[in-house]
């Protein structure tokens, strides 16, 4: 199961600096006042209690959301390992993004300022954002869309995508997004998997000044599902596309005849019931359909942008994720919208048009929190400090990091040139199966480069080994957490066995597929996955996915893909290639099947490096040893190969 040695431990070990958080900030802290209201003003005694008194703390936070009727048990297993939080309550997550700041001044606040990839921008306050959301929720309803239903949505991140996931919920239909950058063969399967009635897509866009044709990779993945009876088309660039007739419709067509002042009430819903898919890759080639429900995500998403970002009423608050991942869903979309804080939304990529995109949006917009990733930090470091420098960037107040560990170099960097040498960074480490951060700072805690600090309120994180044994400090170990939480994926649709594998693979607790350590403060330092996903850029990728993708050419007998550690996206794909008989490796071959990759799974994906092999190492059972194929390539020991055939 492990590709990953332990060895790397030493030398992040080493980074022990310790940054304390200014007397200010402290004595502000949202987190800081929940912990004096139960008595404590030490995060440990705190949290020690949060571990004892865990349904105490969440349903303290449901409280502050609104049910239309209360939850009667706020935890129970149903049939180990399937478990549920706050059942019996009537809840819809829209309401409490929109409807519940009604009569309130969030209402008339800005819910997101948009900047566009081109420099043009929009802005909706939360009455606005409300009234899209209606009109959409009602042209939704008008194609038949029913409470339970699947809406694939394929958007850029324009405000229309954020409304589609808020219609979609509020009228008890369950949507799963897919990331823009996804190839048609991809969004084929996922909207296959869903078995989705709808996909609602726009006419193009542009990204990093490249036009991508999202409605033509739309026909391509819809001419092969058969569910799929309506495309809802959203113009982001105003261009006439190709429109099947009765299958296709304008999304301002479908709402002309819309009043303003349409209300569709939120569907009570269950808290249980489905709110969302998101597929993200494992160790199979068919990508997972991360399940997460309506009640309990919301109380953890919305409880985790409060306390970690520390939301106050003045905050500009800025995820540069896209919505196709789970950041985007939990941190631009429900989280802060859930806290009324207003937000950036931004199209475009940090680099175009030039390597200043970033800074120049914090100043534009007064940016005070942002929460970008290692790659995007690294990506920039490479321009020089002369680009943040260009840039009044005073209005920040809290820095956020995620998606793979940050090495200290590239912290220290951020925290100096973005954070003017004295503003915490929330290093927050979380899954898309997680829902929400489980492990990160909050504003009151001493902060150590590289390390995600100490597990969230009421979260029992440890580093154990294979039998589920504490390895103790400082020592390299698996990543497990002992209880559910409230934001924790329900299940893997329609796959129940391998949501199963979460919980059995270490026996009765949550295996998080991270190698870790803890050190003698309690602090957790992330090093990376221990099964066969690769982190690029941050963006999850299966070995499998890319095996498939590769050996569905013509020329492909084998192939096996692995991670590299690379100084900027953190990691790498290299593939080993097999070609079969009457096929010669060239560099045409090599180019050919890049391009194959990125036009079946997407660019994200296409291999850094790819090696023509006459054979791969395999176990006596004919599986692909990648663990070998990695160890032998980073010039590390093999390890165990009493497996491996003759
Ligand atoms: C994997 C989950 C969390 C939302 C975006 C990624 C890695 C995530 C950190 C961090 C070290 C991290 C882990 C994890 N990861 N955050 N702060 N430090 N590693 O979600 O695509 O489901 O990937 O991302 O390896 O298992 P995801």
């Amino acid at each position: 199961m492990s590709n990953l040695g332990f060895e790397d431990t030493d030398t992040i070990l080493t980074e022990d600096r310790l940054f304390a958080p200014s007397h200010d900030v402290v004595e502000n802290a949202n987190i800081l006042a929940y912990m004096k209201s139960k008595g404590f003003t030490d995060y440990d005694a705190f949290h020690q209690w949060s571990l004892e008194n865990r349904f105490e703390f969440w349903e303290d936070m449901a409280k502050e959301l609104h049910w239309f009727e209360p939850w009667q048990t706020t935890f129970q297993w149903t049939t180990k390992p399937f478990f549920q939080w706050f059942a019996g309550g009537k809840f819809n997550i829209t309401y409490n993004c929109l409807d519940r700041h009604k009569d309130t001044p969030t209402w008339k606040k800005v819910a997101f300022y948009w900047e566009g990839d081109d420099g043009s921008s929009r802005t909706l306050t939360y009455e606005e954002l409300y009234v899209m959301t209606n009109r959409m929720a009602k042209g939704l309803q008008n194609l038949g869309v029913k409470k339970g239903d699947r809406v694939a949505i394929y958007l850029p991140a324009i405000p229309e995508q954020v409304a589609a996931l808020l219609a979609v919920a509020r009228i008890g239909a369950v949507h799963s997004v897919v990331f823009g950058g996804f190839a048609a063969s991809a969004l084929r399967d996922r909207i296959i998997d869903a078995e989705a009635k709808v996909v609602i897509t726009a006419d193009g866009n542009y990204r990093g000044g490249k036009h991508i044709q999202l409605k033509k990779i739309t026909d391509e993945a819809v001419a092969e599902t058969p569910t799929i009876e309506k495309v809802i088309v959203v113009h982001r660039l105003g261009s006439d596309v190709p429109m099947q007739a009765g299958r296709d419709v304008y999304l301002h067509d479908l709402i002309a005849d819309i009043p303003e002042d349409t209300v569709v009430p939120c569907e009570p819903m269950d808290s249980e019931d489905l709110l969302y898919i998101l597929y993200t890759s494992g160790s199979t080639g068919k990508p997972k359909g991360i399940v997460h429900v309506q009640g309990g995500y919301a109380v953890g998403t919305y409880t985790t942008t409060k306390f970690v970002f520390d939301i106050k009423d003045g905050d500009i608050y800025w995820c540069t994720a896209d919505i196709g991942w789970v950041t985007g869903h939990s941190y631009i979309v429900y989280g802060p919208l859930m806290n009324g804080v207003t937000s950036v939304l931004f199209e475009g990529t940090p680099t175009y048009p030039a390597p200043d995109r970033f800074w120049n949006i914090v100043e534009k917009y007064k940016v005070s929190i942002i929460y970008t990733s290692p790659t995007a930090i690294r990506g920039l470091m490479r321009f020089g400090e002369e680009w943040p420098a260009k840039h009044d960037l005073s209005s920040l107040r809290i820095l956020g990091s995620v998606g793979e560990p940050i090495n200290p170099e590239a912290w220290i960097w951020y925290r100096k040139n973005i954070g003017h040498s004295a503003l915490p960074i929330m290093d927050t480490w979380w899954q898309t199966e997680t829902g929400m951060i489980l492990i990160s700072p909050t504003v009151i805690l001493p902060l150590k480069p590289g390390s995600a600090t100490r597990p969230m309120p009421t979260i029992e994180a440890d580093i154990v080994d294979r039998d589920g044994n504490a390895v103790g400090q400082n020592k390299g170990g698996f990543l497990i957490i002992r209880h559910p939480w409230p934001a924790q994926m329900r299940t893997i649709y329609k796959d129940e066995d391998r949501y199963r594998t979460y919980w059995e693979t270490i026996p009765d607790v949550y295996f998080a597929g991270d190698a870790a350590t803890k050190d003698t403060d309690g602090y957790f330092r992330v090093q990376g996955r221990v099964d066969d996903v690769i982190k690029v850029s941050g963006h999850r990728l299966g070995s499998m996915e890319i095996e498939s993708s590769l050996v569905s050419h013509p020329a492909v007998a084998e192939a096996a893909a692995i991670g590299k550690p690379d100084p900027l996206k953190g990691e790498h794909v290299k593939v080993f290639v097999i070609v079969k008989h009457g096929y010669e490796p060239s560099a045409e071959l090599e180019k050919e099947l890049k391009l194959h990759v990125r036009t079946t799974v997407g660019a994200l994906a296409v291999p850094e490096e790819l090696e023509f092999t006459p054979s791969l190492p395999k176990t006596r059972s004919g599986k692909i040893m990648r663990r070998v194929i990695r160890a032998k390539e980073l010039g590390e020991p093999v390890g165990d190969i009493s497996t491996l055939d003759g």
